[in-house]
């Protein structure tokens, strides 16, 4: 069975440093056989959310735009890579406006109870988030993960691994980073590799 992996862009600058660990992750998981998407989210047209709360009674988001038929991409995918560069000490404007959006499978979980994910459902569905910043401070991701692990929770995908990179400032582009591009090229082979034993093991039962 073949692995997806789909890969969120949540830089709004191309081909920049977050986008290339993003590309050198992606490229990892093709090299363990996975087949890989890569959205870009500045390119897609999606509101955030109103607050309305009317998905607490329905189910659904009064708001039909991208990102609903980009959350059921999402929810078909073994493997969920989610990146945004650090801006103003969190992510950015287009990744937090996209989880906000969520709110409406959230709803479906936690008040409705229509959507359900099994233990093994999350045991063989990966989330890694991705993200580089300017500064060499080692706590400089720390307001990044909360936001990424409740993505991760509301959409059944187990917080596997960070590929993280700071210091840019000094490095100047990701590519002068002695690691970072070779390390997000081995976890994508690694996690595609895991999700396939996973995968195996329950068809069989283990
Ligand atoms: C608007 C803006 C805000 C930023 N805020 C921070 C910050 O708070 N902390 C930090 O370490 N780097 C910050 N940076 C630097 C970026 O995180 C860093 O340059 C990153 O590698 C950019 O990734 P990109 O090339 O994918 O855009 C900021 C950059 C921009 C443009």
């Amino acid at each position: 069975m073949t692995i997806h992996v789909i890969g969120l862009s949540g830089s709004p600058h191309r081909h920049g440093n977050t986008e290339t660990l993003l590309d050198a992750f992606l490229e990892g998981t093709r090299e363990s056989g996975a087949d890989t998407e890569k959205v870009i989210l500045k390119d897609l047209a999606y509101s955030p959310c109103r607050g309305c709360n009317a998905c607490h009674k329905t189910g659904k988001c009064v708001v039909s735009d991208d990102a609903i038929p980009l959350f059921e991409r999402i929810l078909s995918s073994d493997c969920l890579a989610v990146a945004s560069p650090i801006y103003s000490m969190g992510i950015t404007a287009e990744l937090k406006g996209l989880i906000d959006r969520a709110q409406f499978l959230w709803a479906r979980k936690f008040i409705l109870k229509t959507m359900f994910f099994s233990d093994e459902h999350i045991r063989t569905h990966k989330g890694i988030f991705i993200s580089t910043a300017g500064l060499s401070w080692d706590n400089v991701f720390d307001a990044a993960f909360p936001a990424v692990t409740a993505f991760f929770n509301t959409l059944g995908f187990e917080y596997y691994d960070n590929i993280i990179a700071n210091d840019m400032d000094r490095y100047g582009s990701i590519h002068a980073h002695p690691t970072a591009l070779a390390k997000a090229a081995e976890k994508g082979r690694s996690v595609v590799e895991a999700i396939a034993r996973l995968e195996s093991g329950a068809r069989e039962g283990r």
